[in-house]
Parts: structure tokens; C-alpha cells; sequence
């Protein structure tokens, strides 16, 4: 079995995962978004105070599968410095105190594996859209540790965006459930915001430009009632996945894809809307598309520990002093 940890924001999670069938032998998370949205965003220093507390915790549990255990593995990078060493320094004592080989995890191959909890890989070359928190990018995998971005965001990340918009309306944090909950009553045509990028060939992202066209939209109105925020909500995921469709369908328009399915991870990928205006596009072009389950679209263990199977059986391990952490990172 494999132990992961992840830390890089403000889930605590750690999993426990078998090699071979690649079954989930234990799992927990704590999350810390409810205490974080009382000041209307993640406050790194608090969620470091909180890991300390939440991984310490759950450490606890899994006291009975030490025995069993052959590797530790932990994300390294992207994330937040102060909560990224909170599970990178649990995890080299860990390593040290149960004389086991230590595995680094890049956070976003993380999220990508997501999609093989409890699975097997899928055949590749696959297409993957990467929308998070911090990134939006979409990526050609053509082999297990092989990726390509095709194209990210020039500024804002999509949930990024939708936590601004949020903000805006006055709405807690995280804000992307709560926008795609109003949305469902919302009238998608009431605010024509513009679809970032449509005239332009480049393929890339950008949410900037309508961030600020729906701060412009609020601004005019007196008063914000209950229908404007459902309106606006609406507005906006219209024009925000218009925006992920129209650079997707150019992409798989030139033909030279080959790709046998498509997924989406990433936290924003829980979001049903998303899924299902991906799904139509792909269906003219006969690609499926897989997503995680909704409990592995935020960050969690299971995909760290899923990533890291694929590399200790191929014999991958780190150094103990080379792990490090980083705030940026490639993939
Ligand atoms: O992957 P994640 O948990 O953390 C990062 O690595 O960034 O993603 C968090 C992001 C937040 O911006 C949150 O608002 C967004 O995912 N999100 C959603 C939904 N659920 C979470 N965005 C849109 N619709 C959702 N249902
Ligand atoms: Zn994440």
C-alpha cells in the first residue's frame, strides 16, 4: 500500500491506497473552505494552523496499515508554501521514522489522475482540460507521465473567475457551487457579457475581460435582488463555457487529434453545466468524455496516491533531501 498526503490549499487529506489493484484502502479530508469564507478567500496562514491540526488527525486513524505500507508520496508543487510544507515535512518523517521510499507529486498530474481512482488507465492519447483554482490549460497526455499544454490562461483562471464574480454578488467562498446553483434559475440571455477571445485565433484562455464586464453589469443596477444574482450567474457560465467550447471545437476542428476520450478535472469540473455542454461538442466529434467523481474534483489524497502508484511501479523514487516545494509549477 501507498500512503498520500495533500496539503497545497485548504483541503487536509490523506489516503491510503493498494498497489497492485489500485483500491482504496482508507481515505479522509478535511476541508477548511467554510472557515476560509468568512474572510472571502483561503488565508495561508490560518490554513497552514489548520493542517497542522487536520493531518495530524487523521494520521491517527491509519495507524493499523503501517504495516502494509511500501511507499509515502505527498504533492510537492503547485501550491501554497506554508501549507505545502505542513504534508511534505509528515511525510519525510514518515518516510524517515518507517524507513520507506518517499514519492513527490506534482499537484496538477494529481488532479489529471483523478480520473483513475479505483481505475485503471485509459488508452492514450487523451485530451484533458485542467480547470482549477489556479489553472485552466488544456493538455494532449499521450502517455502516463507525457503532456502537452495545448493552450492556458493568459490571466485569470475559470475558477478563479467564478470566485471574483462571486465576490462581487456578495456570495461565500468557494464561489463556483454557489454561481452554478443560482444559475439554475437564471435567465442565461438576460446579460449579453462577451465569450473571451471570439474573434481572436489564438488559442488560449482569458477571464479577465469578463470579470470585468459583469463588475460593470453590477455597478449600473440600484439595488441586486435575488433574480439579478441568478441572472448574472447565469450570464456568466454562459459566456465562461462558451468561451472553453469555442477554443476546444477549433481545436479538434483541424483533425489531427487522434484522441480516444477526453476528461475534465479540476475543482470547476464538479460543475454539471460544464460537463454538459463539453458533452455535446464532443459527441460530433465521437469522443467520450470521463470525468471524476464529484468528491475527487476538489483536491484530495486519492489522486496523489494514484499518480504516485504509477511511478513507484515503474521504479521511480525520490531523494529524500531533493523533495522540495513550489508555488508555480509546470506540469
Ligand atoms: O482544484 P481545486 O479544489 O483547488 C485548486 O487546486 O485550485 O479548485 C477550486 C476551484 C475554486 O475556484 C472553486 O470555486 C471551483 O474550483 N469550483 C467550481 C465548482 N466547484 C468548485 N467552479 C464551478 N462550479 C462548481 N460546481
Ligand atoms: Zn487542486
Amino acid at each position: 500500500m501507498i500512503l498520500s498526503i495533500e496539503s497545497s490549499c485548504d483541503d487536509s487529506s490523506i489516503a491510503i491506497t493498494e498497489i497492485e489493484s489500485k483500491r482504496l484502502v482508507f481515505s479522509k479530508r478535511i476541508s477548511q473552505a467554510e472557515i476560509h469564507s468568512e474572510y472571502g478567500g483561503v488565508v495561508p496562514e490560518l490554513a497552514s494552523r489548520l493542517h497542522l491540526e487536520a493531518l495530524t488527525s487523521i494520521l491517527e486513524e491509519i495507524k493499523e496499515f503501517i504495516p502494509n505500507l511500501k511507499a509515502i508520496s505527498v504533492t510537492t508543487e503547485p501550491g501554497l508554501l506554508v501549507t505545502l510544507v505542513e504534508g511534505v515535512t509528515m511525510a519525510k518523517a514518515l518516510s524517515i521514522a518507517l524507513k520507506l521510499p518517499i514519492i513527490g507529486v506534482n499537484h496538477l498530474k494529481g488532479h489529471i489522475y483523478s480520473l483513475f481512482i479505483e481505475k485503471e488507465l485509459e488508452e492514450f492519447p487523451m485530451l484533458i482540460l485542467l480547470v482549477s483554482g489556479g489553472h485552466t490549460q488544456l493538455i494532449e497526455m499521450s502517455d502516463w507521465n507525457s503532456f502537452k499544454v495545448i493552450a492556458s490562461t493568459l490571466d485569470d483562471s475559470l475558477g478563479e473567475s467564478y470566485d471574483k464574480v462571486a465576490k462581487m454578488l456578495k456570495l461565500p467562498y468557494p464561489g463556483g457551487p454557489v454561481i452554478e446553483k443560482l444559475a439554475q434559475n437564471g435567465d442565461e440571455n438576460r446579460f449579453a457579457f462577451p465569450v473571451p477571445l471570439s474573434q481572436s485565433p489564438k488559442m488560449a484562455f482569458s477571464y479577465s475581460g469578463l470579470k470585468n464586464a459583469v463588475r460593470l453589469e453590477i455597478q449600473k443596477l440600484d439595488e441586486v435582488t435575488e433574480q439579478d444574482k441568478s441572472d448574472i450567474s447565469a450570464s456568466f457560465q454562459k459566456s465562461a463555457t462558451q468561451h472553453i467550447i469555442q477554443k476546444l471545437k477549433k481545436y479538434l476542428k483541424t483533425g489531427k487529434t487522434g484522441v480516444k476520450k477526453f476528461g475534465i478535472v479540476g475543482g470547476v469540473s464538479a460543475n454539471l453545466y460544464i460537463r454538459g455542454e463539453l458533452e455535446k461538442l464532443l459527441s460530433n466529434f465521437n469522443i467520450p468524455l470521463i470525468a471524476p467523481e464529484l468528491k475527487y474534483c476538489s483536491d484530495n489524497g486519492e489522486m496523489i496516491g494514484r499518480f504516485a502508484i504509477e511511478r513507484f511501479i515503474r521504479g521511480e523514487r525520490d531523494e529524500l533531501e531533493k523533495i522540495d516545494i513550489k508555488s508555480r509549477s509546470l506540469l
